[in-house]
This record gives structure tokens, sequence and C-alpha cells, in this order.
């Protein structure tokens, strides 16, 4: 199948797809170099189809999402790669997407930012049948990550549900927590909220991109730049990439992530779970996008009797552990720990609705919180 990679309203490559092997098999015309996905680049004069194959395939409902094996079977689908043509490979994260020559459409008339779009996907993602023949045109065929998620329409805003997962079903919990520290810290972030839905804690934030932005992750940004040097850390390769780009105030943003993290204790900010934003159609880079997916933290899957939060705990992405890595931070000066007391009525607030709270758990959270509070002032 022919098709071409589109940037909006930019041609950026025809490229042809063999649906036996789902693989891009052949890059033909390069329409306009410079759109081509951050990451992908150039390799001796000609685009590096293994990495745009790569980037291809990111663009599919992760294997390891919560839920998905049912949820296929349930919109009778044979596998995610359907679900990503079915949907043009549009999402609400960033603005490609694919045409084809001979059946062309137009972004606006397609796109998930301006033109409604079906629950059916995300209900089945959430394990719920869709009545009568499914609608399968849904920006949750591109969404990524492993925990269970759909899109919705409210009030004309487009916001992302969110699901946890057991025996505590504690990440849409934790992201509201998170939200609150780092409102109390002044650190940019994903606001979220949280709701029960058949008693299980959901949460929700809002899209923070729109038709002129876009989100490109840590993970594409870091194969801008050339390979890293050995005696070159991770971090400052990282924070080199992001300054060759051009994205302004990344070691400052980077700190008050590597802060939160610490905090909160978060096991899991791989590359894909922080980025930058770009305006899509000049793509002059905005900065650091604002910190979103806090969920894994709070020893949201340890019994509350194995909790050490003085101890070390595993991080990501550029040290092991948090003791490390909050190492890297530069400059404490600017952040009032001071602003964290007194968090205990918000706190109970948030944790104690949840029927998956163990007696005993929300205390003991709140007590390694504070011990984390302390270790950073
Ligand atoms: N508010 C948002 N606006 C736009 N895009 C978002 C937003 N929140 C998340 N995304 C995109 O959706 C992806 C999946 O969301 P998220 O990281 O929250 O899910 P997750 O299942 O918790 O991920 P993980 O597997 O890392 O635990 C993100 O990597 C990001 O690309
Ligand atoms: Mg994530």
């Amino acid at each position: 199948m022919l098709y071409t990679l589109m940037h909006k309203k930019v041609p950026v490559l025809d490229f042809e797809l063999d649906q036996e092997v789902d693989a891009i098999v052949k890059i033909l015309t390069v329409h306009n170099a410079e759109h081509i996905p951050v990451g992908v680049g150039f390799e001796n004069g000609v685009v590096n189809r293994k990495a745009l194959n790569n980037w291809w395939l990111s663009r599919t409902i992760p294997a390891s999402r919560s839920g998905l094996q049912e949820a296929l079977e349930l919109l009778q689908v044979c596998s995610t790669r359907v679900l990503l043509e079915k949907c043009f490979a549009l999402g609400l994260s960033d603005q490609y997407w694919v045409n084809r020559p001979s059946n062309p459409l137009q972004w606006e008339d397609i796109n998930f930012f301006d033109n409604e779009f079906s629950e059916d996907v995300g209900d089945a993602l959430f394990g719920k049948e869709p009545k009568g023949k499914p609608h399968l045109v849904s920006p949750d065929n591109t969404s990524d990550g492993w925990l269970k998620k759909k899109w919705i329409i409210q009030n004309g805003k487009r916001i992302l549900l969110k699901g946890g997962s057991g025996p505590y079903y504690q990440e849409p919990l934790n992201e509201v927590l998170a939200s609150l520290i780092m409102k109390r810290l002044s650190i940019r972030h994903v606001e979220y909220t949280y709701s029960f839905i058949n008693d299980f804690p959901i949460s929700a934030c809002e899209d923070f991109i729109d038709t002129q932005t876009e989100l490109i992750s840590a993970w594409n940004i870091l194969f801008t730049s050339k390979k890293r040097l050995n005696h070159i850390s991770i971090y400052e390769h990282f924070l080199e990439s992001c300054e060759s780009l051009g994205i302004a105030n990344a070691r400052a943003d980077l700190e008050n992530m590597l802060v939160t993290d610490f905090l909160i204790a978060n096991v899991d900010r791989h590359f894909n779970n922080f980025g930058a934003v770009r305006n899509a159609d000049t793509l002059e880079w905005i900065g650091i996008a604002p910190i979103f997916d806090c969920g894994t933290s709070f020893w949201y899957n340890e019994y509350a009797h194995s909790i050490k939060p003085e101890y070390k705990i595993p991080s990501k992405p550029f040290k092991g552990d948090h003791t490390e890595q909050i190492k890297l931070v530069e400059n404490f000066d600017r952040f009032n720990f001071d602003a964290l007391l007194n968090i205990d009525d918000e706190f109970y607030e948030i944790f104690k609705p949840s029927q998956f709270m163990e007696t005993g758990r929300a205390k003991t959270l709140l007590h390694s919180l504070k011990i984390r509070i302390k270790m950073l002032r």
C-alpha cells in the first residue's frame, strides 16, 4: 500500500507499506525533509528506513497495554496495526498522519482536535462491548503506555482518562497528589483530577497539545544527536541534544522533574514519559513539556509494610536510583519545600475515598512522603 506521510497539511514523504509483514519496505519521494519525524533522520543521505519503521510501530497501541487482547476481540480486529491504519495514524499528541494518494483526505476534515470521534475503541480498551458494529476511527488507536486509557470530548475539550493497576489502583490518585505537590512547588505540570467509574479510580487530564503544537518524546530527541561519547553522561547528552535543537531552559525544567520524581518516588520516568513541545507549523521549539504521567510512584504496587522511604529507590532515566539521580540537580535554592508542609488534609482527601486503600495504607504513604520531603529539605 502506498502512503504519504503527512504533517498537518504538509506532505513529508511517500512510502510503501507491506501489509503482510507490517513494514515500511520502501521510501519513495521525500517532499519536505524538515518535517520528517524528530529522531528519524538520514543515513548516508537517505531517510533512515529502520528508524522510520520504529517510529511507525511506536504509533500502535503497545503490546503491553493492559486488556489489549480482550479489546481487539471486542472490536473484531486482528492487530493494533489495523487500528493504526483505520485512524490514518492520527492522534492527539502530535500532528502526523498518513494519506493515501489513491484516495486523498484533507487534514481539517479528519484531525481529532477539530473533529469528533467515537468512543468505541476507548470503551473496548476498558472492557466494554460496543453496541453494534464498532467505529474504529479513534485517537485511542495511537495512544501509548501500558495502562488502560481513552480519550473523550468534554465541553469541547479533549480529555485523557486513565485507569490504574491492581492491587491498589493507586496510579490515578498518585497523579492527583503529584499535581498537588507540583502546584505547591510552582512546577509546571499537567493537572490531573480523578473520579470513580464502577468503583475504580480513573484519572483525567486535559490534552496539553492543540492544533498548533505537538509533543516530541525525549526518546526521539535523544536520537537527533550523534552517538554519545563515553565520558558524557546520558543526562548531559540529553541536555546537549536539547541545546542543539534550541529547546530553551531544559536544565531547569529537568531539575523540576528530578525533584518531583524524588519526592514522589517515581520508578518509571522512562524516555517516553517526558519530552518537549514544538510548534507543528513553524517547527520552533516551545520548551520542555509540562510534567505528565507521575502515576507509577508512591509505592503504588508495594505492601505498606515493605515501604522504606529513606532507602534507595529505583529511578529512571538518568541513574538507577533516586539518591544518585537527585545529585544531578545543581540548584535547590529555588524550590520552596516549606510549601509542602501541612499537606495532610489534602492528602487524605485524595486517598481516603478509594476502596482499594487498605487500612493504614494512606497513613503510611503520607508518612513516607514526609520523609522524602525531609530528605530534600
Ligand atoms: N495530557 C496529555 N496531552 C497530550 N498527550 C498526552 C497527555 N497525557 C499523555 N499523553 C500522551 O499519551 C502517552 C501515554 O500516556 P501516559 O504516559 O500518561 O500513559 P501510561 O500508560 O501511564 O504510560 P506508561 O506506560 O509510561 O506508564 C504519553 O506518553 C504521551 O505521549
Ligand atoms: Mg507513560
